[in-house]
């Protein structure tokens, strides 16, 4: 199985990756997050899993990468967010739905 997370350099997804990988060693997850000041990237998954860890730095708003990203995923699991409050009401993330995935139409 290959996954697709999204904000996985955060504290959820990162998380998320770690035990997803760990627990099912066929499995592959590409992580891709656009690394804001909230994520806490662990570099040591490409040591620790090798080519079953990718990453790619991307807005999820970005359609055409996203369409990209998810062309070989079997599965997508969205954990990008504006999660620190304040900034989520300072910022148009909130106000103008910046944090909802891109997808094309299936
Ligand atoms: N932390 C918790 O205890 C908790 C509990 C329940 C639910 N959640 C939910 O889980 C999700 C993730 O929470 P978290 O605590 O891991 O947040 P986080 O702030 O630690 O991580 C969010 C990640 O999303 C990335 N990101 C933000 N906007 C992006 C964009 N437009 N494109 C790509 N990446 C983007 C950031 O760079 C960051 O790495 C949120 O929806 C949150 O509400 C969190």
């Amino acid at each position: 199985m290959r996954l697709l997370v999204t904000g996985g350099a955060g504290f959820i997804g990162s998380h998320f990756i770690g035990s997803f990988l760990s627990e099912n060693p066929d499995a592959e997850a590409v992580n891709v997050d656009s690394l804001t000041y909230a994520s806490i990237f662990k570099p040591d998954f490409e040591r620790q899993f090798g080519r079953r860890y990718s990453f790619l730095r991307a807005d999820i708003i970005d359609s055409e990468k996203m369409a990209a990203a998810c062309r070989d995923a079997d599965l997508v699991i969205n954990f990008a967010a504006e999660t620190h409050v304040d900034n989520s009401i300072a910022t148009r993330c909130a106000s103008q739905g910046q944090t909802s995935l891109a997808l094309p139409p299936s």
